[in-house]
Parts: structure tokens; C-alpha cells; sequence
């Protein structure tokens, strides 16, 4: 038996933009912000407070989070790597902070320039120091279905690490394939594994579509009772700090399928694509989304 509904976290503005090379101005992330809020969504991660040296388009994390219009019926998140991000993500007021890390040591290295055993104590001050300030915690682990560096992953790594990041205090985890490497089979292998271990409703699936299994992959987590998916708007983004991963899952292209279903998101997807027209615009270029291949052609 399906969900009868799905909630989906956006996180084009964050995972999506983090991997344009062009600048996009602060002003025109508003904006697109603001149009994402009023599509019905519940839930945006609208930027990232990581050392602005390592993510240049994100440099303006702080204008982007003061200057939104901010709905009150809408979850803001941010991505926090440590102490001094938090400290950002707080003087902006974030709603919620979410930590990340990855069940592979080759790309944790490159990713956040720490050993694993290294970052549990950041994360963990993150958390802390987050919760005393009344804010709810996210964690993503990355790299979960391969590493761009290593290969396979092992689902024991996965689960260890996920066990210390929910003793830690994190409210949700979200489970990645950052490279878009994973296919249903495998999905069912290791969510079987996961909801053995952690209560279902406390874990999203972060799929990229790199090579086109995204959908695919979240059909199976739904069979399997999972309700939560990541995705980005027109299929936006992906890590630089990943080779290869391009594709975050598109919105839009999974709202039409469950919609197409039946299963409700609570997303207007007429307004949906207005947000998509105004962020191509600003990019100029192609969205890569079926649904954006399917109007721009006219
Ligand atoms: P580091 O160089 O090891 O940092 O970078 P450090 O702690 O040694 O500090 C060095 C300097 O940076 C210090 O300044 C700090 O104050 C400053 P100095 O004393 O030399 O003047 N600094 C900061 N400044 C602003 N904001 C900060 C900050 N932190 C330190 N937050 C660090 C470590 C983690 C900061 C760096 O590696 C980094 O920012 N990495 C982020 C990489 C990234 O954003 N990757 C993409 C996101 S992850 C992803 O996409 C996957 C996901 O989508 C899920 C999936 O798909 O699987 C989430
Ligand atoms: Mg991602």
C-alpha cells in the first residue's frame, strides 16, 4: 500500500544553485524564494552557511535568509557544517539547521576537509548548541548507494553512523545518493535495513537522477512506506565536491507523477512552474526537468 501523501523538502535553492557556476544575484534568489512559497510547499532549504570560499554562489547565505518573505506555514532550512556556520544560520534565524556528513571517508575528506570520527564532535556542537536555541535538526548522510571516490558503500557504515547522528539529537535523516548511482533493488536493501533500525517517519530519501533511476527509486521507498523525498525544482543541482553529480530528483517531475497517482503533496503545480520559469530565466539556460524539457519545447 502507497502513502496517501508525500511531503516534499525543496532544496533547489541549496542543493540546486550550490553547483552553478554563474552567480546568481542575492535579489533574484528572493524572489524565487518567494515564489516557492507560495506554491503550497511546506519545507525549503533556501541556502547554505558553509565557508563561502568552498560554495562561492552561496556567499550571500545571510541577505538570502533576512530577506525572504517568510511564511509562516513554511519550514526554512539551511545547511550548517560547524560552530561559525550555526552562528550565521542563527543571526538569520533559521528555522531549522541541518547538519551533514558522509558513510564514505574518501568523500567526507574532500567534502568537509575532516575524517569521519572527525566531524562526529562539530556535528555534534552543532546540534547542541542548535537545540538550545529551540531549533529543529536535520542530518544528511551522503554517499549512502556509492562514492565517487571509493565505490561501494558498505550498509553497516551507513547504519552506525545514522545510530550516533540520531543519539546525537537530529530530528530527521535524510538519506543520500548524492552521485545518483542507486536503482530500486538496492533501495529496498537498504531501506529494509534502515527501518529496521530507525522509526520510518523520521527518515527522507535525497535521490539525484543523475542517470535516471530517481523516480524509480522513490516508487520503491514508497512501497516500502517511506513519505518524505528531497527534491529540486526543474532538477537543479548537485555536489561539487562529488564528481559526477549532477541532477538533484526534479520537483516537478515527480509531483506530476504523484499527482498522476492520486497521492497528494499539497503543491499547486501551476504555481510550481511559475517558480521554475522565473530561476530559468534568471540562469538562462534549459531546465533539465522532463516537465521543463516538455514546455520549453513549446
Ligand atoms: P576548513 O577549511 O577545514 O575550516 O573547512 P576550518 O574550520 O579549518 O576554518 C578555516 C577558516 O574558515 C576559519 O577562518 C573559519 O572561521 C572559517 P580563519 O580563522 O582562517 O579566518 N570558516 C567559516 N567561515 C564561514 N562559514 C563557515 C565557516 N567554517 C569555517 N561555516 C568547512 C571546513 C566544513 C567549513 C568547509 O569544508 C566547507 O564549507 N565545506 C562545505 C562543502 C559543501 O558545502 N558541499 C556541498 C554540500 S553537501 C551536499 O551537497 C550533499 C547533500 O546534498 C546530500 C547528498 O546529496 O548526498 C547535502
Ligand atoms: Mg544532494
Amino acid at each position: 500500500k502507497l502513502p496517501e501523501g508525500i511531503v516534499i523538502k525543496e532544496v533547489g535553492p541549496r542543493d540546486g544553485l550550490q553547483n552553478e557556476p554563474e552567480l546568481i544575484g542575492t535579489q533574484d534568489k528572493i524572489e524565487w524564494i518567494n515564489h516557492l512559497s507560495s506554491t503550497g510547499l511546506s519545507y525549503i532549504e533556501i541556502t547554505s552557511f558553509v565557508h563561502p570560499k568552498w560554495i562561492p554562489q552561496l556567499a550571500d547565505a545571510l541577505e538570502v535568509a533576512k530577506g525572504i518573505h517568510r511564511n509562516k506555514d513554511i519550514t526554512y532550512a539551511a545547511l550548517v557544517p560547524n560552530q561559525k556556520g550555526l552562528e550565521r544560520a542563527l543571526s538569520a534565524n533559521i528555522d531549522e539547521v541541518s547538519v551533514f556528513m558522509s558513510a564514505s571517508e574518501t568523500h567526507n575528506q574532500k567534502n568537509i576537509n575532516k575524517s569521519i570520527k572527525e566531524t562526529y564532535p562539530v556535528i555534534e556542537e552543532v546540534i547542541k548548541n542548535a537545540k538550545r536555541h529551540h531549533k529543529s535538526v536535520r542530518g544528511y548522510l551522503s554517499t549512502v548507494f556509492g562514492c565517487p571516490y571509493e565505490g561501494k558503500v558498505s550498509v553497516k557504515d551507513v547504519i552506525t553512523i545514522s545510530k550516533t547522528l540520531f543519539d546525537m539529537g537530529i530530528d530527521e535523516l535524510s538519506i543520500g545518493d548524492t552521485i545518483g548511482v542507486a536503482n530500486p533493488r538496492q533501495v529496498e536493501r537498504v531501506l529494509i535495513e534502515i527501518r529496521e533500525h530507525f522509526q520510518q517517519n523520521h527518515i527522507a530519501l535525497h535521490f539525484h537522477d543523475t542517470r535516471g533511476t530517481a523516480l524509480a527509486n522513490c516508487l520503491t521507498a514508497m512501497q516500502l512506506g517511506f513519505d518524505t523525498f528531497d527534491s529540486s525544482l526543474g532538477g537543479l543541482g548537485g555536489c561539487p565536491y562529488a564528481r559526477g553529480a549532477s541532477g538533484n530528483l526534479a520537483t516537478d517531475d515527480l509531483i506530476y507523477m504523484l499527482h498522476g497517482m492520486g497521492i497528494s503533496t499539497g503543491v499547486d503545480e501551476a504555481r510550481l512552474k511559475e517558480a521554475a520559469i522565473y530561476i530559468q530565466q534568471k540562469l538562462q539556460k534549459s531546465l533539465s526537468s522532463h516537465q521543463m524539457e516538455i514546455m520549453n519545447q513549446g
